[in-house]
């Protein structure tokens, strides 16, 4: 069958597979491949146990892979093919040079676009996926355009929104879609390009058209207010605890209000994942660029309270376990940085695992998805660590158990069981709200939750 379009996404992640996957099924007149330059990963992608875990994928992926979405490891001669080419490399946060710690790092993006450019023998629509700092698509416009092949690119930038957990159900039913383009006669019809692709299935009031400075910087303003507002709980939550209101409580009256909303105010050990402290960070770098000190320090307070929450989690259960947990064992319930993902990037058990070793703990780490991250993130810590896929075995013979990722398999849990395969006195710290507290408190556990009084026996 001849297809209508070839669209090409370089970069086969936790952004490029789950989209593309989308994009193949809900347009089976184009034909859709992801290239990547890990051909360990593509191999991942063409069997059947996919490289990451998220919910619905493997069924997309199985009802498109090989009819119209392929996997490929051909960077060279897939870009030849496509005209519009999705770019979904990482970005990760620079550790050298100037803006060290801060800054993205744009390396793969500027190899990936030059790679574009000597593949090319015509005009392509380059579309930013990953997340960039405002203004790249000038310096991308640059590398593509100043070549002596006379062929034009037009950069289109359309951010991601999904969240990981529930990709499958933000891609097909986004709450926007946003295409931004330089607003030229090219500009506007490459960026028609791209939104044509998603009219086939996204209702057109839900995409939105902008100029591409706005599209570029809305990705990073978006995780900043979200984060902001995990930050913002946070911080009132240890608020909480010194008073004895209960954060959830606080929470639901605020989220009434039409005006707040009740999403992304559940109070937690810390936010996690790819995304929201390296934008953040870059967002700061940005404003310090410009000179906008005041706007910078703002925003890089919402990175400051996550940090001193995951620290205060730990604080806590140092001081709650008689000022030490050498040679303890204590369970970690869950791993990766937030439920249904097998994602550890940036997760706040890394800093909890990493705080409690350094303190001599011997720490079992158990989750239903994460332990090889969770094995590859601590592969440096070898004394005082294990991985136990079962809950109930990691905390038999523990001091306590923390509660770091929020798995509807923890809630369920026989915890009259696990009480009695603890050390005595046992205490449980719930960094993410998930249990009863009152229930555990009355089989026996000392009980400490994120943002609540404390539930003790003596
Ligand atoms: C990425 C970016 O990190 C993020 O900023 C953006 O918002 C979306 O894209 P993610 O998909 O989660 O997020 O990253 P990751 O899972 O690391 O995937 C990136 C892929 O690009 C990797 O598989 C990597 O091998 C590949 N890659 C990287 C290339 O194919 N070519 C390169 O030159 C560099
Ligand atoms: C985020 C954005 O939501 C998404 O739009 C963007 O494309 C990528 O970054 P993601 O990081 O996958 O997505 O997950 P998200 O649901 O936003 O959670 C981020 C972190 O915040 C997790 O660690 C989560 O547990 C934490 N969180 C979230 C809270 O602690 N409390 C909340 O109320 C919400």
């Amino acid at each position: 069958m001849a297809f209508e379009k070839n669209i090409l996404c370089i970069g086969a992640g936790y952004v490029g597979g789950p989209t593309m996957a989308m994009v193949a099924a809900k347009c089976p007149r184009y034909r859709v491949v992801v290239v990547d330059i890990d051909k360990d990963k593509i191999k991942a992608w063409n069997s059947s146990h996919l490289p990451i875990f998220e919910p619905g994928l493997d069924e997309l992926v199985h009802q498109t892979r090989g009819k119209n979405l392929f996997f490929s490891a051909e960077i060279e001669k897939n870009i030849q093919e496509a005209q519009i080419i999705f770019v979904s490399v990482n970005t990760p946060t620079k550790t050298f040079g100037q803006g060290a710690g801060r800054a993205a790092d744009l390396q793969y993006w500027e190899k990936t676009a030059r790679q574009i450019l000597a593949n090319s023998k015509d005009a392509k629509v380059v579309v930013e996926k990953s997340t960039l700092p405002v203004r790249t698509a000038s310096a991308m416009e640059r590398i593509l355009n100043e070549n002596h092949k006379h062929i034009r690119f037009e950069v289109v930038s359309n951010p991601e929104f999904l969240a990981e957990g529930t990709a499958i159900r933000d891609l097909e039913f986004p709450d926007r879609v946003l295409v931004g383009s330089r607003e030229t006669p090219g500009g506007l019809k490459a960026r028609k390009e791209v939104v044509e692709i998603f009219l086939n299935w996204v209702p057109g009031e839900k995409i939105l058209e902008s100029n591409i400075w706005s599209s570029e910087l809305s990705k990073l303003v978006a995780n900043a207010f979200l984060a902001q507002r995990v930050s913002s709980i946070n911080s009132i939550s240890a608020l909480c605890e010194k008073t004895e209101a209960d954060v959830d409580e606080v929470a639901g009256a605020i989220g009434m209000d039409s005006r707040i909303g009740p999403k992304f105010l559940k109070a937690s050990v810390g936010f996690g994942g790819s995304c929201f402290k390296k934008d953040i960070l870059n967002l700061v770098y940005i404003c310090e660029s410009y000179g906008l000190e005041k706007v910078a320090r703002y925003w890089e307070s919402v990175v400051e309270i996550n940090e001193w929450q995951e620290n205060r989690f730990v604080q806590n259960m140092l001081v709650n376990l008689f000022n030490t947990v050498a040679g303890k064992r204590i369970a970690l319930f869950g791993f990766a940085f937030k439920a249904d993902t097998g994602d550890t990037r940036e997760s706040p058990a890394i800093y909890v695992a990493q705080g409690l070793l350094a303190e001599q703990a011997e720490v079992v780490i158990t989750d239903p998805k994460a332990l090889k991250n969770a094995r590859r993130d601590l592969k440096n810590f070898k004394k005082g660590l294990t991985f136990e896929p079962d809950p109930y075995k990691a905390a038999r013979n523990a001091h306590a158990v923390a509660v770091l990722t929020e798995w509807d398999v923890y809630k369920d849990l026989d915890y009259k069981r696990i009480f009695k395969s603890m050390i005595q006195p046992a205490f449980i710290f719930d960094g993410r709200n998930i249990l009863d507290r009152k229930k555990l408190y009355d089989l026996g556990f000392n009980v400490f939750a994120v943002g609540k009084a404390p539930l003790k026996h003596f």
